[in-house]
């Protein structure tokens, strides 16, 4: 099973949010912070006489009973709703920040809330960020990453965003409170902050907000797959058939299918075959036996019954081979036929965009 969730996990002011909100725009899917659902429980919890001194399962179990959290949709994007009131400034102080890692340590908080974060996918591309989102919530999340930066660069994030540190708190006050964060968040028993496996990890430390945005917009927008030349696709000069190019290309289409869940076999079984109607292939430069080659896989057009996949092949930065493949979609008796809406829905994010 793949979920389509694009993860993003990561310490605190590493750029999460910022991140995930602008991709999320980018691609036009919903983004959910499922720190905030923390935050939410630390501040209603906090309302009730729960401090970081106190702070236990017996405290958070009533606190729990009869709390109201979900995310509703509004002309802003997915608002979360806390006992039918919509807080924002509230959840983020740095008093709040400090109860939510100590009760997000709390198993039946933990639970409580990766019940809901389950529920809010499925219907379609979602992302969401967290601590412990492709590592607990979502092993089988279609893309994962790790956003990092240095503990100072974030410290002075943190000071720039008002209202998130206590007023004339100093950057070394500051570093302290976020490095206070990552221990209790990382040392914890119950999903701590850690590198989920597949994940890519990104140091935001030297980039600013635009260029952070810019790296996941491109590792997201196109499907990569690595591939070793093997003595068997060579002539005898060490150079690659131009034939297995074709190949290549159709290894790239196939594991980028298989990354949104799909296989050629799973479309057999709907009714569905996909044959080649075309092809195109620009050769720029040679690939020779033993190369690791970096196969590129996006749609440029998926309507009605054809689905036309652009192809990249790079050694390293070099670019050797650029085409495009079309496909027609076909039923048993070789009538052609609407693609699977399904299919479509699935690959959308590898769907080329206008640029912005
Ligand atoms: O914005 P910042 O990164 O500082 O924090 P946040 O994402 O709003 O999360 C606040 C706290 O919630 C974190 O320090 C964690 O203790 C906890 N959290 C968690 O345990 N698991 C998540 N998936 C998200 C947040
Ligand atoms: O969600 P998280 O706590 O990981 O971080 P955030 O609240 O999204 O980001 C912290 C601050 O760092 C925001 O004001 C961002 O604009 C800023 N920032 C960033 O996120 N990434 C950069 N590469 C540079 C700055």
């Amino acid at each position: 099973m793949v979920s389509r969730v694009i993860a993003i996990d990561g310490p605190a002011a590493s750029g999460k949010s910022s991140v995930a909100s602008r991709v999320a725009d980018y691609f036009g899917i919903p983004y959910i912070s499922t720190g905030s659902m923390y935050r939410a429980i630390a501040y209603v919890a906090s309302g009730e006489g729960v401090d970081c001194g106190n702070a236990s399962a017996e405290l958070l179990k009533p606190v729990l009973s009869k709390l109201q959290m979900s995310y509703v949709a509004t002309a802003n994007g997915m608002q979360l709703c806390v006992n039918g009131k919509f807080p924002t400034s509230e959840l983020r102080s740095e008093k709040v920040a400090a109860l939510t890692s100590v009760i997000a340590a709390i198993p039946e908080v933990r639970i409580w809330l990766s019940v809901k974060q389950r529920e809010l996918a499925g219907a379609g591309w979602i992302v969401m960020e967290g601590r412990d989102i492709g590592s607990e919530i979502f092993p089988d999340a279609a893309m994962k990453f790790y956003l990092t930066a240095s503990p100072w660069v974030r410290a002075k994030r943190r000071m720039a965003q008002k209202g998130e540190t206590v007023s004339g708190a100093t950057l070394e006050e500051v570093a302290e409170a976020i490095s206070a964060r990552d221990r209790q968040d990382s040392q914890r028993k119950v999903s701590p902050l850690k590198i989920a496996d597949g994940a890519t990890v990104i140091d935001s430390s030297d980039f600013e907000l635009d260029e952070t945005v810019g790296v996941f917009i491109k590792l997201i927008s196109r499907h990569r797959c690595e591939y070793r030349v093997p003595y068997a696709d060579t002539d005898q000069m060490g150079v690659v058939y131009y034939a297995n190019y074709l190949e290549y290309f159709e290894r790239g289409r196939t594991e980028m299918l298989r990354s949104v869940g799909f296989s050629y076999r799973d479309m057999e079984k709907m009714g569905v075959f996909m044959p080649v109607a075309e092809a195109t292939c620009h050769y720029y430069a040679p690939a020779r036996y033993d190369d690791l080659l970096t196969i590129h896989s996006w749609i440029i057009s998926a309507r009605g019954a054809r689905m036309v996949i652009g192809s990249e092949i790079y050694c390293g930065d070099k670019l050797l081979v650029k085409g495009s493949v079309t496909l027609g979609c076909i039923d048993g008796s070789r009538k052609l036929v609407r693609l699977p809406e399904n299919l479509i829905k699935a690959c959308s994010i590898y769907l080329e965009r206008e640029e912005k």
